[in-house]
């Protein structure tokens, strides 16, 4: 569809070059614009915001994911200047922000995942929450208690709203401030299940998970890894996680979530833990 949208815009080989790069959330499109079609951009926009139904606002990303919050600079192609918007996951419902607050659609895959391997009646701290996805979605499907943290305040107050939105007060619970800390003063050996969705730095916070974590609880660990053979990445995360992990640990299984690069990917990790 977003395609077609650009049919009386760009040839056939510009258009196939852009769109791997478009993200739609909600009533907002995100293109990312390689260097040679920069020139292009508004007409990219305003094309884009004719032609696809329901978007409002048609953003260009103008760097990368960067800094503690993982967030991006964003520039207004077309239509409104407003990064905020509503989306839709398997029946719940978020209020993001796509600039202020990490937001990646392309992760539902891996948030249903999750949710159907938690059992009722777990607790799960999920250590880099963002705006509440993994949590609201798990809370929405399984009777878990999840405690969301996260260091970016305006991330941790989107959470609130979407615990709101969804009607699960009481079932996720939002935390500000940095998961190392929060864990020790407030969640020794308190969860079932612990998340570490912030790949690049897994390996730092990894003994906080374990601390988190309960004897005999999962953790899943996130990481980025060079992998020349698409097959190995699994395999060689495991490898990585085994040698970096302080605590007896079976492996319960591994994956690739998504592809970040050549040869280079976000794997998982799902382990369990004897304290
Ligand atoms: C890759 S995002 C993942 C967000 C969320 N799990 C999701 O999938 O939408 C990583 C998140 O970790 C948060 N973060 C970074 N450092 C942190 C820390 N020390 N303690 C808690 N959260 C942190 C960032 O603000 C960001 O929202």
């Amino acid at each position: 569809m977003l395609k077609k949208a650009l049919e009386n815009v760009l040839t056939e080989k510009e258009s196939d070059e852009l769109i791997s790069a478009f993200d739609q959330i909600g009533e907002i499109i995100i293109v990312r614009i390689p260097d040679s079609l920069l020139s292009k951009k508004k007409i990219i926009g305003k094309a884009l915001l004719d032609d696809v139904k329901i978007v409002r606002s048609v953003f260009y990303q103008s760097s990368a994911v960067s800094g503690d919050f993982r967030t991006r600079d964003l520039e207004i192609l077309a239509g409104e200047d407003n990064t905020e918007t509503e989306y839709k996951e398997f029946g719940c419902r978020f209020t993001v922000d796509v600039e202020k607050a990490f937001f990646s659609p392309r992760l539902s895959t891996e948030r249903e995942r999750i949710a159907n391997l938690i059992q009722n009646g777990e607790v799960v701290t999920n250590m880099f929450a963002g705006i509440g996805m993994f949590s609201i979605m798990a809370a929405k499907k399984k009777k878990c208690t999840v405690y969301s943290l996260d260091i970016n305040p305006i991330a941790s107050k989107l959470c609130e709203t979407n615990i709101e939105l969804n009607k699960l007060l009481g079932n996720v619970i939002s935390i500000n401030g940095d998961a190392s800390e929060i864990i020790k003063e407030q969640s020794i050996d308190k969860s079932d299940r612990t998340l570490m969705l912030l790949p690049e730095r897994s390996d730092e916070f990894l003994q906080s998970a374990i601390d988190t974590t309960k004897d005999g609880g999962i953790i899943h660990y996130y990481s980025h890894i060079h992998a020349d053979k698409k097959t190995d990445a699994g395999k060689l995360s495991e490898e990585h996680y085994l040698q970096v992990t302080p605590v007896k640990s079976e492996i319960l299984h591994s994956k690739i979530v998504r592809a970040v690069g050549p040869r280079y990917y976000q794997t998982v990790v799902d382990v369990k833990i004897s304290k």
